[in-house]
């Protein structure tokens, strides 16, 4: 089948290659002319497991097309998915200016009807402002062409996005129209085929849903945290009763890993996004505004247990940062606790030498050249001459650290963990002071 996908970001590249690699044409449509140039070049704008391998693919074998020619894009298929940022605006609310743009460009070029797919994650009646933008558009050039706008929201994680694709828990679709669900099914058949994955529902609730999974892990990870400050308090260590509560399969293991807050592209603004689409609609959303504030709350613990171990000293110290991206896998910087903990770090008059394993370059995008930032190529030259070693990201390769060479190369053996990767009682043996979340405080015998 024919497809186009406007907006070539992580839901749109992934989706487009992962639709191409099943046998689709799929024509990526995006405004961001380097980025399309680099595409067309081989050239992948972030980082995602397998998906450089399949992109490279799929354009060998003419399946995967990248353009800025938003007509080219229109007049190439009868599916047109949206799949641009939703990011917030001032007070919260997300802001469809894009997804807007996109729907007008698809009526002005559309020359045969259309199912227009909402990927992008939007709030609660977007299916019907979509669809009175584009009615609207094609009536003031006196045309008449048939549409649906249909409700298909993204579950994709980054970091294992291409495998989320390929093998997608649910794919739910949000349409009152059997001919729109109809298309939908041949075009998701690759991906349907061991058991039944599609839940047809009408648009409004298909809207809600994808808020609605946000809002719920990101509850679980907030709830977990809260525990971890009460665990750090009582002298209970948090990780024993993670196992505790998650052996219960009513809970499960999934999202209660304590650790210094969510961040990303998606709970913090969907979360937000909700909170004000209750607001409106009348509803005081009290567990909603309980998860955020203890996750704002949560990107600051860690600096908190670094000033009150360096007292008011944090001047001219300079620290070892391990992992800048919001979570392992991915390069992505959004909303990351990294930063909160940095800007605090620079605020406070310190130093921070960074490693991840591919964030670099966007926090060099993002923060630019600073005296007080060292952007450096290994987790050991991190290390170098700083005062103590904080991890925000629990990449594998910082799991499993030499500790001798750590303890050789910082100023004091101190170790902030954000992320829960060590066991307390070994790294005090070890000779470190160890400050995790949720696990008490442990200092070197001395
Ligand atoms: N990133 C995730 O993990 C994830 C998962 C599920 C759902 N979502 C949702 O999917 C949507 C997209 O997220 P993302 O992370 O892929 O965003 P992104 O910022 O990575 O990509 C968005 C792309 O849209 C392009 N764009 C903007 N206006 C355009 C236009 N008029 N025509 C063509 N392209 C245009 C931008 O240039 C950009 O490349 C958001 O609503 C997000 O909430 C994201």
């Amino acid at each position: 089948m024919r497809v186009t996908v406007f907006g070539i970001g992580y839901v749109g590249l992934v989706q487009a290659a992962v639709l191409a690699d099943v046998g689709h044409d799929v024509f990526c449509v995006d405004i961001n002319a380097e980025k399309i140039e680099g595409l067309k070049a081989g050239n992948i704008p972030i980082f995602e497991p397998d998906l450089d391998g399949l992109v490279e693919r799929n354009l060998k074998e003419g399946r995967l097309h990248f353009t800025t020619d938003a007509k080219a894009g229109v007049l190439h298929a009868a599916i047109q998915f949206i799949a641009v940022g939703t990011p917030p605006d001032e007070d919260g609310s997300a802001d469809l200016k894009y997804v807007t743009a996109v729907a007008r460009t698809i009526a002005q070029h559309m020359d045969r009807p259309q199912v227009i797919v909402n990927k992008s994650t939007v709030p609660v009646g977007t299916a019907d402002l979509v669809a009175e933008v584009v009615g609207r558009t094609l009536a003031e050039a006196g045309r008449q062409i048939g549409f649906e706008v249909v409700s298909n929201p993204e579950f994709l994680k980054e970091g294992s996005a291409v495998a989320d694709c390929m093998r997608p828990d649910r794919i739910i679709v949000g349409t009152s129209s059997k001919d729109a669900e109809m298309l939908l099914r041949q075009l998701y058949a690759p991906f349907n085929r061991n058991h039944e994955k599609m839940i047809v529902m009408d648009a409004r609730s298909a809207e809600l849903t994808k808020y609605a999974a946000n809002a719920m892990l990101a509850t679980k990870i907030s709830f977990m945290n809260e525990m971890a400050g009460i665990a750090d308090r009582l002298g209970a260590d948090i990780e024993w009763v993670r196992k505790g509560i998650g052996s219960d399969p009513r809970i499960g293991y999934s999202f209660i890993y304590p650790g210094i807050g969510y961040g990303g592209s998606c709970f913090p603004k969907d979360v937000q996004a909700l909170i004000r689409t209750a607001e409106k609609a009348g509803v005081t959303p009290t567990v909603l505004s309980a998860v955020e504030e203890r996750n704002t709350a949560q990107k600051q613990v860690l600096f908190d247990k670094i000033a009150q171990y360096f007292g008011s000293e944090l001047k001219g110290k300079t620290f070892a940062l391990w992992g800048l991206a919001f979570k392992p896998n991915t390069d992505d910087m959004r909303e990351a606790p990294s930063r909160v903990i940095m800007e605090a770090l620079w605020n406070a008059g310190a130093k921070v030498r960074a490693y991840d394993p591919e964030a670099m370059h966007e926090t060099a995008r993002i923060y630019g050249v600073r005296s007080d930032l060292d952007l450096v190529g290994t987790r050991e030259e991190a290390l170098k001459g700083a005062d103590a070693l904080i991890i925000a990201t629990e990449w594998k390769v910082f799991q499993s650290a030499d500790f001798e060479t750590i303890k050789a190369q910082l100023k004091h053996p101190v170790i902030f963990d954000g992320r829960n990767i060590y066991d307390p009682a070994f790294m005090q043996a070890q000779g470190f002071d160890y400050f995790a979340i949720g696990r008490g405080e442990r200092r070197k015998a001395s």
